[in-house]
């Protein structure tokens, strides 16, 4: 069993570049600004790539997932998200919790087979999800407080072309919906032809919002059927987006490679 497990290590070690390459950097660093790159050779430039920036940089736009998240159905059970499953306390030798919760509660990723059965049979599963369009450049709005995100809204918001992230921050943050447990339908989102005016008029493909559902109850469905027409918008779904200035910031969101699943809890950060 030893000697299995050894074997691999060894070609592993026998694969590696020595550590002490020129410049004392590792040669997995590439001398490009911020950038590494695997087996790029040449060595970091002092202080360039491995630059610490300090903290306060990241702003955390994911709610905890915690058993008093809201539930979008009347009598949903939202939690408990995590429970030991066997506790020392009990006598166990050790502590071990497990994971249950649908894959839309809290702060959470569509896939474009959610809502749309021919993306979901062509096997479009929160895994083939575009990490590229989830990491990248984004800019958060303030919707008008006394409208849900329809076509006027959308004109108004004036989001410039070649945008394609954005997040959207509207009443429901400042009602704090995503702190009331049983759920509230009358939350604001996309109605049809609001999803219908970004698809025909912007550049926009990640759609984030403040709320459980990228679309407003009254058109639930057909928001989100114009929405994954296409599929190559991905709607992030419950974000916290309390306290965070208007304005333009690297958004990075990461599903987890839930293989089959139409929807995942989400980490999602903005870095200034
Ligand atoms: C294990 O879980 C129990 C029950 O929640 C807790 O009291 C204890 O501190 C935990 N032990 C460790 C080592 O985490
Ligand atoms: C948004 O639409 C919902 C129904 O989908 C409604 O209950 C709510 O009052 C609307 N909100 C605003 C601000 O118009």
């Amino acid at each position: 069993m030893a000697a299995l497990l050894l074997a691999p290590l060894l070609l592993l070690l026998a694969a590696s570049p020595p550590l002490s390459a020129a410049g004392g950097a590792h040669p997995g660093y590439s001398s490009g600004e911020g950038t590494c790159t695997v087996g790029a050779g040449a060595g970091a430039a002092p202080g360039g790539p491995l630059l610490e920036r300090g903290p306060g940089r990241v702003i955390d736009i994911t709610h905890a997932y915690v058993p008093d998240l809201p539930a979008f159905a009347q009598g949903a059970v939202a939690g408990p998200v995590v429970r030991l499953k066997h506790s020392m306390a009990d006598g166990s030798e050790y502590n071990l919790s497990e994971l249950r919760m649908e894959c839309h509660t809290g702060t959470h990723v569509d896939a474009p087979g959610h809502i749309n059965q021919g993306h979901f049979a062509a096997g479009l599963d929160v895994d083939t999800l575009d990490l590229d369009l989830l990491n990248g450049p984004a800019l958060l709005v303030d919707v008008p407080r006394n409208t849900n995100i329809t076509a006027e809204a959308m004109e108004f918001l004036k989001i410039p072309k070649g945008v394609r992230r954005v997040l959207f921050r509207t009443l429901n943050t400042d009602r704090k919906l995503m702190w009331k447990k049983e759920g509230d339908l009358s939350y604001v989102g996309f109605t049809e032809d609001g999803a219908q005016w970004l698809v025909d008029n912007t550049d926009i493909k990640l759609v984030g919002v403040d709320y459980l559902s990228v679309a407003s109850f009254d058109h639930l469905i057909s928001a989100h059927v114009v929405f994954f027409k296409k599929p190559d918008i991905i709607p992030v779904e419950g974000l916290k987006l309390d306290d965070v200035p208007v304005g333009v910031y690297n958004l990075h969101c990461l599903p987890l490679r839930l293989v089959g699943a139409e929807g995942s809890p989400v980490r999602c950060i903005l870095i200034k």
